[in-house]
Protein backbone atom coordinates (compact mmCIF):
# COMPACT_ATOMS: atom_id res chain seq x y z
CA UNK A 1 0.00 0.00 0.00
CA UNK A 2 1.20 3.41 -0.86
CA UNK A 3 1.76 5.47 1.98
CA UNK A 4 -0.28 8.32 1.94
CA UNK A 5 0.56 11.63 3.36
CA UNK A 6 -2.04 13.84 5.97
CA UNK A 7 -2.23 16.79 3.07
CA UNK A 8 -3.64 14.12 0.51
CA UNK A 9 -6.02 12.28 2.98
CA UNK A 10 -6.93 15.94 3.70
CA UNK A 11 -7.18 16.57 0.20
CA UNK A 12 -8.85 13.25 -0.25
CA UNK A 13 -11.44 13.91 3.04
CA UNK A 14 -12.56 17.21 1.24
CA UNK A 15 -13.58 15.66 -1.55
CA UNK A 16 -10.70 16.99 -3.73
CA UNK A 17 -9.60 13.52 -5.22
CA UNK A 18 -6.05 13.21 -5.93
CA UNK A 19 -3.99 13.44 -9.35
CA UNK A 20 -0.94 12.07 -9.86
CA UNK A 21 1.64 14.64 -10.73
CA UNK A 22 2.81 13.51 -14.06
CA UNK A 23 6.90 13.29 -13.71
CA UNK A 24 8.11 13.92 -17.39
CA UNK A 25 10.87 10.79 -18.42
CA UNK A 26 13.61 12.06 -20.77
CA UNK A 27 12.70 9.75 -23.70
CA UNK A 28 16.45 8.49 -23.27
CA UNK A 29 15.45 7.28 -19.80
CA UNK A 30 12.45 5.16 -20.44
CA UNK A 31 12.41 1.92 -19.29
CA UNK A 32 10.40 -0.72 -20.07
CA UNK A 33 7.97 -1.10 -16.62
CA UNK A 34 7.50 -4.64 -15.09
CA UNK A 35 4.01 -6.11 -15.70
CA UNK A 36 4.34 -9.11 -13.98
CA UNK A 37 1.32 -9.60 -11.37
CA UNK A 38 0.08 -12.32 -8.98
CA UNK A 39 -3.36 -13.18 -9.14
CA UNK A 40 -5.15 -16.08 -6.67
CA UNK A 41 -0.89 -17.18 -6.16
CA UNK A 42 -0.64 -17.47 -10.00
CA UNK A 43 2.12 -15.76 -11.31
CA UNK A 44 0.98 -13.62 -14.78
CA UNK A 45 3.04 -12.01 -17.34
CA UNK A 46 0.72 -8.44 -16.81
CA UNK A 47 -2.56 -8.08 -15.61
CA UNK A 48 -4.97 -8.48 -18.59
CA UNK A 49 -7.21 -11.35 -17.95
CA UNK A 50 -10.01 -12.52 -20.66
CA UNK A 51 -13.04 -13.61 -18.71
CA UNK A 52 -15.60 -15.54 -18.63
CA UNK A 53 -17.69 -15.65 -22.08
CA UNK A 54 -18.30 -16.60 -25.40
CA UNK A 55 -14.51 -17.15 -26.90
CA UNK A 56 -14.30 -18.87 -24.17
CA UNK A 57 -16.70 -21.70 -24.94
CA UNK A 58 -14.26 -24.07 -27.08
CA UNK A 59 -10.61 -24.46 -27.29
CA UNK A 60 -10.01 -22.79 -30.34
CA UNK A 61 -11.20 -19.76 -28.79
CA UNK A 62 -9.24 -20.71 -25.64
CA UNK A 63 -5.82 -20.68 -27.96
CA UNK A 64 -7.04 -17.71 -30.13
CA UNK A 65 -7.11 -15.66 -26.33
CA UNK A 66 -3.57 -17.36 -25.83
CA UNK A 67 -2.22 -16.33 -28.89
CA UNK A 68 -3.68 -12.96 -28.46
CA UNK A 69 -1.56 -12.33 -25.00
CA UNK A 70 -4.40 -12.69 -22.40
CA UNK A 71 -2.13 -13.28 -19.19
CA UNK A 72 -4.97 -16.22 -17.72
CA UNK A 73 -8.41 -17.44 -19.27
CA UNK A 74 -11.90 -18.09 -17.50
CA UNK A 75 -13.53 -20.45 -19.13
CA UNK A 76 -17.26 -20.17 -19.59
CA UNK A 77 -19.36 -21.33 -16.30
CA UNK A 78 -21.24 -24.38 -16.48
CA UNK A 79 -24.10 -24.12 -14.60
CA UNK A 80 -25.83 -25.31 -11.32
CA UNK A 81 -28.93 -25.96 -13.46
CA UNK A 82 -27.29 -27.86 -16.19
CA UNK A 83 -25.58 -29.97 -13.35
CA UNK A 84 -29.05 -30.89 -11.72
CA UNK A 85 -30.84 -31.52 -14.75
CA UNK A 86 -27.81 -34.10 -15.56
CA UNK A 87 -28.25 -35.42 -11.68
CA UNK A 88 -32.12 -35.87 -12.13
CA UNK A 89 -32.02 -37.40 -15.60
CA UNK A 90 -29.16 -40.08 -14.21
CA UNK A 91 -31.55 -40.74 -10.87
CA UNK A 92 -34.58 -41.13 -13.22
CA UNK A 93 -32.71 -43.53 -15.38
CA UNK A 94 -31.66 -45.55 -12.61
CA UNK A 95 -35.01 -45.85 -10.65
CA UNK A 96 -36.96 -46.62 -14.20
CA UNK A 97 -37.42 -49.85 -15.50
CA UNK A 98 -36.33 -50.69 -19.35
CA UNK A 99 -39.71 -50.32 -21.04
CA UNK A 100 -40.51 -47.13 -19.25
CA UNK A 101 -37.01 -45.79 -20.13
CA UNK A 102 -37.79 -44.65 -23.32
CA UNK A 103 -40.73 -42.52 -22.63
CA UNK A 104 -39.70 -41.10 -20.11
CA UNK A 105 -36.60 -39.40 -21.51
CA UNK A 106 -38.92 -36.76 -23.16
CA UNK A 107 -40.07 -35.73 -19.62
CA UNK A 108 -36.29 -33.68 -19.57
CA UNK A 109 -36.11 -31.78 -23.03
CA UNK A 110 -33.12 -29.93 -21.45
CA UNK A 111 -31.18 -33.19 -21.29
CA UNK A 112 -29.54 -33.35 -24.57
CA UNK A 113 -29.12 -37.07 -25.21
CA UNK A 114 -27.28 -37.88 -28.34
CA UNK A 115 -24.08 -35.89 -27.24
CA UNK A 116 -22.06 -36.67 -23.64
CA UNK A 117 -23.24 -34.68 -20.86
CA UNK A 118 -22.62 -30.64 -20.88
CA UNK A 119 -20.27 -31.48 -17.77
CA UNK A 120 -18.36 -34.07 -19.13
CA UNK A 121 -18.15 -31.75 -22.87
CA UNK A 122 -17.14 -28.52 -19.65
CA UNK A 123 -14.52 -31.29 -17.90
CA UNK A 124 -12.67 -32.45 -21.76
CA UNK A 125 -12.94 -29.17 -22.67
CA UNK A 126 -11.01 -27.93 -19.76
CA UNK A 127 -8.48 -30.60 -20.35
CA UNK A 128 -7.76 -29.94 -23.58
CA UNK A 129 -7.69 -25.93 -23.21
CA UNK A 130 -5.48 -26.48 -19.87
CA UNK A 131 -2.68 -28.45 -21.71
CA UNK A 132 -3.12 -26.44 -24.96
CA UNK A 133 -2.14 -23.44 -23.93
CA UNK A 134 0.36 -22.25 -21.63
CA UNK A 135 -1.00 -19.37 -19.61
CA UNK A 136 -3.54 -20.47 -16.62
CA UNK A 137 -6.98 -21.65 -17.25
CA UNK A 138 -9.65 -20.53 -15.23
CA UNK A 139 -12.97 -23.00 -14.78
CA UNK A 140 -16.36 -21.18 -14.17
CA UNK A 141 -18.66 -22.64 -11.70
CA UNK A 142 -22.07 -20.30 -11.84
CA UNK A 143 -24.76 -21.26 -9.39
CA UNK A 144 -27.07 -19.44 -6.51
CA UNK A 145 -28.27 -22.00 -4.37
CA UNK A 146 -26.51 -24.35 -1.69
CA UNK A 147 -26.46 -27.96 -2.99
CA UNK A 148 -24.21 -31.35 -4.41
CA UNK A 149 -23.69 -29.20 -7.56
CA UNK A 150 -20.66 -27.73 -5.61
CA UNK A 151 -19.05 -31.14 -5.12
CA UNK A 152 -18.36 -30.30 -9.30
CA UNK A 153 -15.39 -27.86 -8.36
CA UNK A 154 -12.86 -31.02 -7.64
CA UNK A 155 -14.08 -32.58 -10.86
CA UNK A 156 -13.05 -28.97 -12.17
CA UNK A 157 -9.88 -28.94 -9.92
CA UNK A 158 -8.82 -32.55 -11.73
CA UNK A 159 -9.50 -31.63 -15.18
CA UNK A 160 -6.57 -29.02 -14.89
CA UNK A 161 -8.62 -26.11 -13.72
CA UNK A 162 -5.27 -23.46 -12.13
CA UNK A 163 -8.26 -22.27 -9.84
CA UNK A 164 -11.59 -21.86 -9.84
CA UNK A 165 -14.15 -18.83 -10.63
CA UNK A 166 -17.25 -19.01 -8.46
CA UNK A 167 -20.23 -17.49 -9.97
CA UNK A 168 -22.76 -16.57 -7.61
CA UNK A 169 -25.58 -15.07 -9.32
CA UNK A 170 -28.30 -14.94 -7.32
CA UNK A 171 -31.48 -12.42 -8.34
CA UNK A 172 -33.46 -12.73 -5.05
CA UNK A 173 -37.11 -12.94 -6.84
CA UNK A 174 -38.46 -14.07 -4.15
CA UNK A 175 -39.70 -10.64 -2.98
CA UNK A 176 -39.84 -11.73 0.87
CA UNK A 177 -36.55 -12.81 1.10
CA UNK A 178 -34.36 -10.92 3.69
CA UNK A 179 -31.24 -9.00 2.68
CA UNK A 180 -29.31 -11.48 5.36
CA UNK A 181 -30.18 -14.71 3.71
CA UNK A 182 -29.34 -13.31 0.65
CA UNK A 183 -25.83 -12.59 1.81
CA UNK A 184 -25.90 -15.97 3.98
CA UNK A 185 -26.42 -17.86 0.77
CA UNK A 186 -23.23 -16.15 -0.52
CA UNK A 187 -21.35 -17.21 2.21
CA UNK A 188 -22.71 -20.52 2.27
CA UNK A 189 -21.82 -21.23 -1.65
CA UNK A 190 -18.49 -20.26 -0.65
CA UNK A 191 -17.89 -21.91 1.88
CA UNK A 192 -19.08 -25.27 0.18
CA UNK A 193 -16.71 -24.71 -3.30
CA UNK A 194 -13.19 -24.01 -1.15
CA UNK A 195 -14.20 -26.96 0.92
CA UNK A 196 -14.08 -29.06 -1.87
CA UNK A 197 -10.79 -27.97 -3.59
CA UNK A 198 -7.43 -27.16 -2.98
CA UNK A 199 -6.86 -24.22 -6.01
CA UNK A 200 -7.41 -20.92 -5.15
CA UNK A 201 -11.35 -19.68 -5.60
CA UNK A 202 -12.39 -16.39 -6.85
CA UNK A 203 -16.30 -15.45 -6.50
CA UNK A 204 -17.73 -13.09 -8.93
CA UNK A 205 -20.26 -11.50 -7.50
CA UNK A 206 -23.05 -8.62 -8.35
CA UNK A 207 -22.93 -4.96 -6.44
CA UNK A 208 -26.74 -5.43 -5.51
CA UNK A 209 -25.84 -6.02 -1.72
CA UNK A 210 -27.21 -3.05 1.25
CA UNK A 211 -23.84 -3.68 2.35
CA UNK A 212 -21.40 -4.79 -0.05
CA UNK A 213 -18.33 -4.21 1.61
CA UNK A 214 -19.10 -6.41 4.83
CA UNK A 215 -20.76 -8.73 2.43
CA UNK A 216 -17.08 -8.56 1.20
CA UNK A 217 -15.14 -9.07 3.78
CA UNK A 218 -17.58 -11.80 4.78
CA UNK A 219 -16.25 -13.81 1.69
CA UNK A 220 -12.60 -13.10 2.42
CA UNK A 221 -13.29 -14.60 6.05
CA UNK A 222 -14.89 -17.76 4.11
CA UNK A 223 -11.88 -18.61 1.88
CA UNK A 224 -12.65 -16.45 -1.38
CA UNK A 225 -9.27 -15.75 -2.54
CA UNK A 226 -10.05 -13.17 -4.69
CA UNK A 227 -13.20 -11.35 -5.91
CA UNK A 228 -14.41 -10.50 -9.20
CA UNK A 229 -16.23 -7.09 -9.28
CA UNK A 230 -18.58 -7.10 -11.25
CA UNK A 231 -21.27 -9.58 -12.59
CA UNK A 232 -23.47 -7.72 -14.76
CA UNK A 233 -27.25 -8.93 -14.37
CA UNK A 234 -29.49 -9.25 -17.07
CA UNK A 235 -31.61 -6.49 -17.36
CA UNK A 236 -34.28 -6.94 -20.25
CA UNK A 237 -35.52 -4.24 -22.32
CA UNK A 238 -39.00 -4.01 -23.70
CA UNK A 239 -40.16 -3.89 -27.12
CA UNK A 240 -42.83 -1.56 -27.60
CA UNK A 241 -44.02 -2.47 -30.98
CA UNK A 242 -44.22 -6.06 -30.15
CA UNK A 243 -45.23 -5.63 -26.80
CA UNK A 244 -42.39 -8.12 -25.46
CA UNK A 245 -39.99 -8.20 -23.12
CA UNK A 246 -36.66 -8.80 -24.97
CA UNK A 247 -34.22 -10.74 -22.59
CA UNK A 248 -30.00 -10.86 -23.92
CA UNK A 249 -27.02 -9.63 -22.52
CA UNK A 250 -25.27 -6.22 -24.14
CA UNK A 251 -21.59 -5.71 -24.30
CA UNK A 252 -20.49 -3.40 -21.92
CA UNK A 253 -19.53 0.50 -22.04
CA UNK A 254 -16.75 1.88 -20.87
CA UNK A 255 -18.83 4.28 -18.46
CA UNK A 256 -19.94 0.38 -16.46
CA UNK A 257 -16.44 0.26 -14.72
CA UNK A 258 -17.12 2.98 -12.34
CA UNK A 259 -19.23 1.01 -10.12
CA UNK A 260 -16.19 -1.63 -9.87
CA UNK A 261 -13.95 0.61 -9.21
CA UNK A 262 -15.37 2.38 -7.06
CA UNK A 263 -15.46 -0.73 -4.56
CA UNK A 264 -12.24 -1.98 -5.77
CA UNK A 265 -10.75 1.64 -4.34
CA UNK A 266 -12.85 0.90 -0.87
CA UNK A 267 -12.05 -2.84 -0.96
CA UNK A 268 -8.34 -2.31 -1.56
CA UNK A 269 -6.06 -3.07 2.01
CA UNK A 270 -9.19 -4.29 3.93
CA UNK A 271 -9.99 -7.82 2.34
CA UNK A 272 -7.10 -10.58 1.87
CA UNK A 273 -8.59 -11.53 -1.68
CA UNK A 274 -7.22 -10.48 -4.53
CA UNK A 275 -9.85 -8.04 -6.27
CA UNK A 276 -10.36 -8.59 -9.75
CA UNK A 277 -12.20 -5.52 -12.04
CA UNK A 278 -14.52 -6.67 -14.76
CA UNK A 279 -17.04 -4.70 -16.70
CA UNK A 280 -16.31 -1.52 -19.07
CA UNK A 281 -12.82 -2.25 -20.50
CA UNK A 282 -12.50 -1.17 -23.73
CA UNK A 283 -9.39 0.87 -24.00
CA UNK A 284 -5.77 0.92 -22.12
CA UNK A 285 -7.03 3.79 -20.28
CA UNK A 286 -9.73 1.40 -18.77
CA UNK A 287 -7.33 -1.09 -18.06
CA UNK A 288 -4.41 1.85 -15.70
CA UNK A 289 -7.87 3.04 -13.91
CA UNK A 290 -8.71 -0.37 -12.47
CA UNK A 291 -5.28 -0.65 -11.26
CA UNK A 292 -4.75 2.85 -9.96
CA UNK A 293 -8.05 2.15 -8.01
CA UNK A 294 -6.51 -1.30 -6.45
CA UNK A 295 -7.05 -4.14 -8.71
CA UNK A 296 -4.91 -6.64 -8.97
CA UNK A 297 -6.20 -8.24 -12.54
CA UNK A 298 -8.36 -6.33 -15.03
CA UNK A 299 -10.53 -9.00 -17.07
CA UNK A 300 -12.42 -7.85 -20.37
CA UNK A 301 -14.92 -9.82 -22.70
CA UNK A 302 -16.76 -6.80 -24.34
CA UNK A 303 -13.69 -5.80 -25.93
CA UNK A 304 -12.50 -8.95 -27.31
CA UNK A 305 -15.59 -9.92 -28.64
CA UNK A 306 -15.48 -6.21 -30.41
CA UNK A 307 -11.99 -6.01 -31.84
CA UNK A 308 -10.76 -9.58 -31.25
CA UNK A 309 -9.03 -11.81 -29.09
CA UNK A 310 -5.40 -10.10 -30.73
CA UNK A 311 -7.10 -6.39 -28.65
CA UNK A 312 -5.52 -7.92 -25.22
CA UNK A 313 -1.99 -6.94 -26.86
CA UNK A 314 -3.32 -3.53 -27.34
CA UNK A 315 -4.63 -3.13 -23.91
CA UNK A 316 -0.84 -4.28 -22.87
CA UNK A 317 0.67 -2.00 -24.66
CA UNK A 318 -1.20 1.23 -23.61
CA UNK A 319 -0.62 0.51 -20.20
CA UNK A 320 2.74 -0.39 -20.76
CA UNK A 321 3.13 2.94 -22.96
CA UNK A 322 1.54 4.93 -19.83
CA UNK A 323 3.65 3.52 -17.38
CA UNK A 324 6.85 4.48 -19.04
CA UNK A 325 5.59 7.90 -20.03
CA UNK A 326 4.24 8.68 -16.15
CA UNK A 327 7.51 7.07 -14.69
CA UNK A 328 5.64 4.28 -13.18
CA UNK A 329 8.41 0.92 -12.64
CA UNK A 330 6.32 -1.81 -12.44
CA UNK A 331 2.64 -2.53 -11.85
CA UNK A 332 2.98 -2.37 -8.29
CA UNK A 333 3.71 0.90 -8.05
CA UNK A 334 0.59 1.88 -10.16
CA UNK A 335 -1.66 -0.42 -8.18
CA UNK A 336 -4.17 1.00 -5.52
CA UNK A 337 -2.61 4.12 -5.89
CA UNK A 338 -6.39 6.29 -5.92
CA UNK A 339 -7.72 3.88 -3.71
CA UNK A 340 -9.53 4.75 -0.06
CA UNK A 341 -6.49 4.94 2.54
CA UNK A 342 -6.89 2.50 4.59
CA UNK A 343 -7.01 4.76 7.49
CA UNK A 344 -9.95 6.89 6.27
CA UNK A 345 -13.13 6.32 7.21
CA UNK A 346 -14.98 4.92 3.85
CA UNK A 347 -18.37 6.28 4.38
CA UNK A 348 -17.19 9.55 4.90
CA UNK A 349 -14.93 9.50 1.95
CA UNK A 350 -17.83 8.36 0.03
CA UNK A 351 -19.75 10.68 1.39
CA UNK A 352 -17.36 13.57 0.60
CA UNK A 353 -16.65 12.58 -3.14
CA UNK A 354 -20.63 12.63 -3.34
CA UNK A 355 -20.93 16.11 -1.77
CA UNK A 356 -18.14 17.27 -3.98
CA UNK A 357 -19.61 15.78 -7.02
CA UNK A 358 -22.75 17.78 -6.69
CA UNK A 359 -21.07 21.02 -6.36
CA UNK A 360 -18.93 20.04 -9.64
CA UNK A 361 -22.69 19.76 -11.38
CA UNK A 362 -24.03 22.43 -9.81
CA UNK A 363 -21.25 24.85 -11.38
CA UNK A 364 -20.84 22.73 -14.52
CA UNK A 365 -24.92 22.75 -15.39
CA UNK A 366 -26.56 25.15 -12.81
CA UNK A 367 -28.13 24.94 -9.69
CA UNK A 368 -29.80 21.35 -9.98
CA UNK A 369 -33.14 22.94 -8.07
CA UNK A 370 -33.33 26.09 -10.31
CA UNK A 371 -33.09 27.43 -13.60
CA UNK A 372 -30.53 25.59 -15.83
CA UNK A 373 -27.41 27.41 -16.49
CA UNK A 374 -25.74 26.67 -20.09
CA UNK A 375 -22.15 27.74 -20.26
CA UNK A 376 -19.14 26.02 -21.60
CA UNK A 377 -18.11 23.42 -19.69
CA UNK A 378 -14.81 24.41 -17.47
CA UNK A 379 -11.53 23.06 -19.20
CA UNK A 380 -9.34 20.67 -16.92
CA UNK A 381 -10.27 19.46 -13.41
CA UNK A 382 -13.22 21.80 -11.60
CA UNK A 383 -11.56 22.90 -7.96
CA UNK A 384 -13.70 21.62 -5.27
CA UNK A 385 -15.38 24.45 -2.79
CA UNK A 386 -16.28 24.42 0.67
CA UNK A 387 -19.17 22.16 0.96
CA UNK A 388 -22.72 24.35 0.54
CA UNK A 389 -25.77 22.03 -0.31
CA UNK A 390 -27.94 25.13 0.55
CA UNK A 391 -26.79 27.53 -1.80
C1 LIG B 1 -21.96 -13.01 -24.50
C2 LIG B 1 -21.45 -13.07 -23.08
C3 LIG B 1 -21.37 -14.29 -22.42
C4 LIG B 1 -20.94 -14.35 -21.09
N1 LIG B 1 -20.84 -15.56 -20.45
C5 LIG B 1 -20.42 -15.60 -19.16
C6 LIG B 1 -20.29 -16.83 -18.46
O1 LIG B 1 -20.52 -17.92 -18.99
N2 LIG B 1 -19.91 -16.79 -17.16
C7 LIG B 1 -19.62 -15.63 -16.51
O2 LIG B 1 -19.26 -15.65 -15.33
N3 LIG B 1 -19.69 -14.45 -17.16
C8 LIG B 1 -20.08 -14.41 -18.45
N4 LIG B 1 -20.14 -13.20 -19.10
C9 LIG B 1 -19.79 -11.97 -18.36
C10 LIG B 1 -18.34 -11.55 -18.65
O3 LIG B 1 -17.44 -12.51 -18.15
C11 LIG B 1 -18.01 -10.21 -17.99
O4 LIG B 1 -17.98 -10.33 -16.60
C12 LIG B 1 -18.99 -9.11 -18.37
O5 LIG B 1 -19.31 -9.16 -19.74
C13 LIG B 1 -18.40 -7.75 -18.06
O6 LIG B 1 -17.15 -7.59 -18.67
P1 LIG B 1 -16.94 -6.79 -20.04
O7 LIG B 1 -17.34 -5.41 -19.82
O8 LIG B 1 -15.48 -6.93 -20.32
O9 LIG B 1 -17.77 -7.49 -21.06
C14 LIG B 1 -20.56 -13.15 -20.42
C15 LIG B 1 -20.61 -11.93 -21.12
C16 LIG B 1 -21.04 -11.87 -22.43
C17 LIG B 1 -21.07 -10.54 -23.12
Amino acid sequence: MTDVSDDRVEDLMTGARTSITPEIVPADEVVHPTLATTYLGLTLAHPVVASAGPLTRDADGVRALADGGAAAIVLHSLFEEQLRAESARDIYIEESTEEFFAESLSFFPEVERTESPISHRYLDLLERAASAVDVPVIASLNGSDIGGWTQFARRMQDAGAAALELNVYLVPGDVTMRGRDVEDRHVEIVAAVTGEVDIPVAVKLSPYSSSFGELAIRLDEAGADGLVLFNRWTQPDIDIESVAVQAGIELSTPGEGRLPRTWIAALRGRVEANLAGTSGVETADDVVKYLLAGADVVMTTSSLVRHGPGHVRALVAGLESWMARKGFSSVDDVRGLLSVPVDVDVTAYERSGYVGALEQAKQRYGSLSGTPVISAPPVGPVPTPPVDLER
